[in-house]
């Protein structure tokens, strides 16, 4: 059993997603546990209600980032990861702690990457006139929102949307691109060479 660590800021719903098809589809994996960097974030409550350990690391707590990531690889180290899976967690993380999970760390972010790396993507997608936008998960690298792509998701711009019809409709999308990305990782269907991944069984790595 694969055993998968969390993180969260706020709230969660690609989190429960990823633990709601976990179990559902019996994937050789487990969440093992749910970190947080601020105590109110939502998605502690659904995991805490689901029987997975929770963690809070609180950023505000430390003075430098260097000792707040080091403590927070602690406390994740603690519930011995294979794959690490940043979900809405918000805060900029530095190399060190990034090399630590090279290889074994996914994050989500709402473009598709490497168009709009950062805040706002929907918003700065409208301003660009994009026809069409959507939902990336990567490998976590150290540069910002950057990293192998595993899958990413399409979809279209409507006449009369704004930025928050638009994120709601990615992240549908969301919600079925990132468990599927980890479940071939922990089902070891990933390959990754010179910054580019497979998939091993040649699934298609795009929902449109
Ligand atoms: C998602 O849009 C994700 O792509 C971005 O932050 C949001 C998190 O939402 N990185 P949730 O906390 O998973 O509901």
């Amino acid at each position: 059993m694969k055993r998968i660590v969390i993180l969260i800021s706020g709230r969660g719903s690609n989190m429960e997603a990823i633990v709601q098809r976990c179990a559902e589809q019996g994937w050789p994996a487990q969440v093992a546990a749910v970190v947080a960097n601020r105590a109110e974030a939502q998605g502690l409550q659904f995991a805490a209600a689901h029987g997975i350990a929770t963690a809070v690391v609180d950023h505000k707590a430390f003075a430098t980032r260097e000792a707040f990531e080091t403590e927070l690889a602690r406390v994740i180290d603690g519930f011995e990861p294979d794959l690490l899976v940043l979900a809405g967690f918000m805060r900029i993380l530095g190399a060190a702690f990034v090399r630590h999970y090279e290889g074994r760390m996914l994050n989500i972010h709402p473009s598709l990457l490497p168009a709009f790396p950062g805040l706002h993507t929907h918003r700065r997608a409208l301003q660009a006139g994009c026809k069409a936008v959507g939902a990336t998960v990567h490998f976590v690298t150290p540069e910002l929102d950057h990293g192998p792509i595993v899958m990413q998701s399409v979809v279209p711009v409507r006449p009369g949307d704004d930025e928050h019809t638009l994120a709601e409709r990615v992240l549908a999308t969301e919600h079925v691109i990132y468990p599927q990305a980890i479940r071939w990782f922990v089902q070891g269907k990933l390959q990754l060479e010179d910054g580019r991944v497979s998939q091993l069984d040649g699934a298609s790595q795009v929902l449109i």
